[in-house]
């Protein structure tokens, strides 16, 4: 009987338990395999009681919830692991305990989901002979070698139902109303999001933005008899010169956090366009919520695509959306590019068809 292992890394996206649904399922039913998941990502393989058998019961009914049942850790990095230690920020690299943890464990596969950086991990332990098989996470849809990445389409359409939501208030009150969206440095929510909505102004990171190109398009849509606009804007966008804003506060103290470029926005375009301009910011309610129809069937797909993987003995891979297949990339390759927005793509040239403004004229 094969022993197969679980986790999720990084920040949660819907979906996640959508994977570890379909992997129990194809490994128990089809192969016959045992399943172990690892709780609260690599910290499961080194903290006491981080392994848990998991079986057709334990992933009863998981289907549509969000987060993960399994637990995951933002700064859960073998290599460096980041704790506080009396005040004061410790790196410890804990990967020979893992790795001597799971060489006693004997997997035969260890399944592993999340985005870049958890990726980065899982491809580093194979290198030193972990069985490691990849599944793409991250509503920032921002890795390599895959068309989408699970979590990233029904982010968006929490985007998209706030931007409909702004739409009627922003009308109600003749005001300008700027939504941030996440997605680190790529614009792929926004982008995505603000033409689902009907957005007029899209500001993502691959375009730094003008602001006189964002005024002049407010003050054409009011001279048109449109007294308000919507703008979506990218957590990682930035002026042309200038450059991202982090958020202050929380646990900054691990990892920069993107935040604060629409209260900017919002600013300057009160400021120059005599307009009452509002900010929200969607933050992590992007993450949360039960996975859309399209996620939970690509999870379905990849979680089971992962199970042949380990079953074929295929290890080092990722798999991974290409024109609407499944199929397997190698982890090295889809690591080695983080995916942006390609500024020729046809989505770029619908955006500019329909006026929306990228802010760059
Ligand atoms: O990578 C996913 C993501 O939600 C980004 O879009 C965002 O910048 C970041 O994680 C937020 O991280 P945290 O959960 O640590 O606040």
């Amino acid at each position: 009987m094969k022993k197969i292992a679980i986790l999720t890394g990084g920040g949660d996206a819907p979906g996640l338990n959508a994977v570890i649904r379909a992997v129990v399922k194809t490994a128990v039913q089809q192969y016959g395999c045992q399943v172990l998941g690892v709780r609260n990502g690599f910290d499961g393989f080194i903290d006491e009681g981080g392994l848990i058998p998991l079986g057709l019961t334990e992933v009863r009914g998981i289907l549509p919830r969000g987060g993960t049942i399994l637990g995951a850790a933002n700064r859960g990095n073998p290599f460096v692991r980041k704790i506080i230690r009396d005040g004061v920020e410790v790196v410890e690299d804990t990967s020979n305990r893992v790795l001597e943890n799971i060489n006693k464990l004997g997997l035969d596969g260890l399944i592993v989901v999340g985005g870049d950086g958890t990726l980065q991990t899982a491809r580093d332990l194979y290198h030193l002979g972990v069985p490691v098989v990849g599944v793409p996470k991250t509503i920032d849809n921002d890795i390599g070698e895959t068309d989408f990445t699970f979590g990233f389409d029904t982010a968006l359409n929490t985007a998209m139902e706030a931007i409909d939501k702004l739409h009627s208030t922003a009308e109600s009150h003749h005001r300008v109303m700027v939504l941030e969206l996440m997605g680190r440095d790529a614009g792929y929510i926004a982008l995505y999001a603000g033409i689902a909505g009907g957005a007029d102004v899209i500001l993502i990171p691959e375009i730094p933005f003008h602001y006189n190109a964002i005024i002049s398009k407010i003050k054409l849509r009011v001279s048109r008899g449109a007294y308000f606009s919507i703008i979506a804007v990218a957590e990682g966008a930035h002026p042309a010169g200038g450059d991202p804003i982090y958020a202050r506060g929380g646990d900054e103290v691990f990892v920069p956090r993107l935040g604060g470029i629409g209260a900017e926005v919002m600013d300057v375009l009160a400021r120059t366009c005599g307009i009452e301009t509002r900010v929200t910011v969607l933050g992590h309610l992007q993450r949360g919520g039960s996975p859309s129809a399209f996620d939970r069937t690509l999870c379905t797909r990849m979680g089971g695509a992962a199970v042949r993987l380990v079953v074929a003995g295929k290890f080092g891979r990722m798999v991974a959306l290409s024109g609407g297949e499944v199929v397997d990339v190698s982890l090295q390759e889809a690591l080695a590019h983080p995916r942006r927005i390609d500024l020729n793509s046809d989505i770029i040239w619908t955006a500019r068809g329909m006026g929306i403004c990228l802010g760059d004229e």
